[in-house]
């Protein structure tokens, strides 16, 4: 594989979902991809990506707004490349299935626009005093507990994977591109 260029894009209220989007970058970057790491409002274009991980976290149980709206300006782009969603979730602090499951379904509405190749799902961090009143009472009623509970061997591992796996995407569609049949000369 020669050079690919990869764009990790995220969305982040408080910094947690940009620090795993930088980790993640930081593996890809090991594996010999060169990395662009932003937040999704400074992306105007994706020309030139052959592949797109998008993180946003979760915000009353829906990804943050700039997120969604990321995925439905680029949708045409992003349903032709290998594109890997992540989310960052305060519930994962506890990651009984029925809070997996209901992380998994925030995922539903970007799904809908372009079906990724893989997903990924971690824990967050919250810290009360960063937050406005309202939002602590958002938090509390819903049973969010304080503190960082990101797991970083967990978000590397996962990065691994997914280098291994848009590595092998990135050379079928390569020899999918070659067998083609070339025009006359
Ligand atoms: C107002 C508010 C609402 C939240 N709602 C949810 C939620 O519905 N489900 C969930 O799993 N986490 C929820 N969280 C937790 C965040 O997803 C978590 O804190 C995340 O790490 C924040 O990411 P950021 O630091 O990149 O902004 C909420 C956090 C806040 C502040």
């Amino acid at each position: 594989m020669g050079t690919w260029r990869v764009l990790v894009a995220y969305a982040s209220r408080l910094g947690s979902t940009r620090e795993i989007a930088q980790t993640i970058a930081q593996v890809l970057t090991r594996r010999g991809a060169v990395v662009d790491v932003l937040a999704v409002d400074q992306v105007k274009c994706l020309q030139g990506y052959q592949a797109v991980i998008l993180g946003s976290p979760i915000r009353e149980a829906h990804w943050l707004p700039e997120a969604i709206d990321f995925v439905w300006t680029h949708r045409e782009v992003l349903q032709q490349l290998p594109v890997v969603y992540f989310v960052v979730s305060g519930l994962m602090s506890n990651p009984t299935p029925e809070h997996f499951h209901e992380v998994y379904a925030c995922l539903a509405e970007v799904r809908a626009l372009a079906e990724p190749l893989e997903m990924g799902i971690f824990a967050g961090s919250l810290e009360y005093d960063r937050l406005e009143r309202d939002q602590v009472v958002k938090v509390l009623s819903k049973g969010l507990p304080e503190g960082d509970f990101r797991r970083w061997q967990e978000v590397r591992a996962w990065a691994e994977d997914i280098a291994d796996r848009l590595l092998l995407e990135l050379a079928r569609k390569q020899a999918a591109e070659s067998a083609k049949p070339k025009p006359p000369a």
